[in-house]
């Protein structure tokens, strides 16, 4: 029986979701934070089978105050694994872009991780594993960038890698181990029908990865199936 504490952010669907029941599966204690509990259906039916091992909160990512909030009602809790999973996408492709649109995908997929590591270092660092980790994309690969488009999706995931980075840095000296994953291109809402790999097969991968990662990988760009991606 595992005896981690997860908190797993957008966990109402999609790859949140499965982190959840995967965790839960393995004997965790899990915190899940969604937008709005009274639709997470899924989550209140694991909650019949789990009890007082799945917690569900309500975060709105949009919400720096709700942030820190939750964060104070956690804040005798020892978190050893933070999973930033909840993310933001539009097409906005050359001559589509649009201000307010831009400004929402850098709220959540960007600024987010930061506010949530300021929030929350102190609990994970008083944790036994200390992981603090954030689903980014290979989208935000400049380097890997063949294709073009996707411009705010696209930049603001480089900007949580770089972001990222710097929480590595400014966090080691917690203990706490930083990780930007991308979980492949999988079948989820954002994902798309086309995708060719399953939330279950990802999640078990970005799982191993976490589960492997120590200090000396703080700050690594690695996805679902351990592979580093260029920067
Ligand atoms: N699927 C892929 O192929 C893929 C590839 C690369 C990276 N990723 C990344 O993986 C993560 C999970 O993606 P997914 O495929 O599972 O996407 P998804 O099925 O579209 O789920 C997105 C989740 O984010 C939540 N969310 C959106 N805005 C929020 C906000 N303001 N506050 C709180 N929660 C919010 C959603 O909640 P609501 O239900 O309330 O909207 C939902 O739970 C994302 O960070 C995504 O960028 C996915």
């Amino acid at each position: 029986m595992s005896t981690q504490h997860v908190l797993v952010t957008g966990a109402n669907r999609g790859l949140g979701l499965e982190f959840i029941r995967q965790y839960l599966a393995d004997g965790a204690t899990v915190t899940a934070t969604v937008r709005d509990p009274a639709e997470a259906r899924e989550l209140a039916e694991l909650q019949t089978r789990v009890g007082e091992r799945l917690t569900v909160e309500p975060l709105d990512l949009l919400d720096g105050d709700a942030i820190d909030a939750l964060a104070a009602r956690l804040s005798d809790c020892a978190i050893d694994v933070l999973i930033h999973n909840a993310g933001y996408m539009t097409r906005h492709d050359f001559g589509h872009s649009a201000w307010a649109d831009f400004e929402t995908h850098f709220r959540i997929n960007s600024y987010a991780p930061l506010r949530l590591a300021e929030a929350f270092a102190r609990q994970v660092a008083q944790s036994t594993e200390r992981k603090f980790v954030t689903l980014s994309s290979l989208l935000g690969s400049v380097a890997a960038n063949d294709s073009g488009g996707l411009y705010a999706y696209r930049a603001s995931k480089a900007a949580a890698n770089a972001i990222l980075k710097s929480l590595s840095i400014d966090l080691r000296n917690r203990g706490i181990t930083v990780l930007a994953l991308h979980p492949g291109w999988v079948r989820t809402r954002m994902g798309g029908a086309n995708a060719p790999l399953d939330a279950p097969t990802s999640v078990a991968g970005l799982r191993q990865v976490i589960a492997k990662a120590s200090l000396a990988n703080s700050g690594d760009f690695l996805q679902w199936d351990g592979r580093t991606l260029p920067w």
